[in-house]
């Protein structure tokens, strides 16, 4: 059903692995497409062109410097009139180490990308969405931003922030005709993030977590009600219910994708 037609969404970290399965359902729902990373998309443009997308570009931006911010947004407004639809989802997952230990310099690059980087971008289009009267916002929190994970401070403290950003962001918006609300995936595999989780964890040498991998896998995959780790395509239907009309009276909401509350 190509429900979306006519509307434009605008996909931050739309060159990962949850950007690009979002870009692609929302390129079968008929909606234009501005795709924006700070890497390269050459995966994301095939993928979203072989699903029909109607209008599609892409633009490099690092979503941490606002004067790129600024100028990106106001270019892709330009380029599509107007942006309905806003999936703040770039991150970065940062290093895994105890507190004690903890990199200051990496902490402050995951707050960087993480937090700041996602209100810039919210910042921006929540101004123009606010000229506009409408919109719909989906932020990218985790659920390490609702319960907070050993060896991850940087991590879980940046997500907390986003679904603190995404309840103050919808309360202050509701005025202005523009929903936001969080998606909280947690574990999701099987792939390079499940790998390179289990595997730092491992490393981590935290009295939580065995040092062998394969255990660390069966221990996470042991805290979650469903006993599974999600699938990638398991999250942007949730996405699409919240930007749609069918959640029209649904704002300020974080929902996890976890298979339950871990
Ligand atoms: N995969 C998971 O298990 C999982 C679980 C919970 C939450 N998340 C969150 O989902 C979001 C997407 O993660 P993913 O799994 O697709 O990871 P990913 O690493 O595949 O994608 C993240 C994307 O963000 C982009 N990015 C990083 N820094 C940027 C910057 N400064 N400016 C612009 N773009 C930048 C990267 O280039 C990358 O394309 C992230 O916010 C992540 O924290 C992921």
């Amino acid at each position: 059903m190509k429900r979306f037609a006519g509307k434009t969404i605008l996909v931050t970290g739309s060159a990962g692995d949850i950007g690009r399965a979002v870009a692609v359902r929302f390129a079968r729902e008929g909606a234009g497409l501005a795709l924006l990373d700070i890497a390269d998309q050459e995966k994301t443009l095939a993928e979203v062109n072989e699903a029909g997308a109607a209008q599609v570009r892409t633009y490099q931006c690092d979503v941490s410097d606002y004067a790129q911010v600024d100028r990106t947004v106001s270019q892709v407004i330009t380029d599509f009139g107007a942006v309905d639809m806003l999936f703040n989802n770039a991150g970065y997952q940062g290093a895994f180490s105890k507190t004690h230990t903890y990199d200051p310099e990496d902490f402050a690059k995951v707050m960087n990308i993480n937090v700041i980087g996602a209100f810039h971008v919210l910042r921006r289009v929540s101004e123009h969405m606010a000229d506009r009267g409408s919109g719909a916002v989906v932020n990218t929190a985790s659920m390490a931003g609702v319960e907070g994970p050993p060896n991850m401070v940087g991590y879980g403290c940046s997500k907390f922030a986003v679904v603190g950003m995404t309840e103050t962001a919808s309360k202050d918006l509701a005025p202005c005709g523009i929903r936001v609300n969080a998606i909280s995936p947690a574990f999701m595999g099987p792939g390079f993030m499940w790998t390179r989780q289990v595997e730092l964890q491992a490393e981590a040498g935290s009295q939580y977590f065995d040092s062998d991998p394969d255990r660390v896998a069966e221990q996470m995959i042991a805290q979650v009600p469903m006993r599974r780790y999600g699938d990638i395509t398991e999250i942007p239907g949730t996405v699409v219910f919240l930007m749609s009309d069918d959640a029209s009276y649904i704002t300020g909401v974080n929902i996890p994708i976890a298979g339950g509350i871990l």
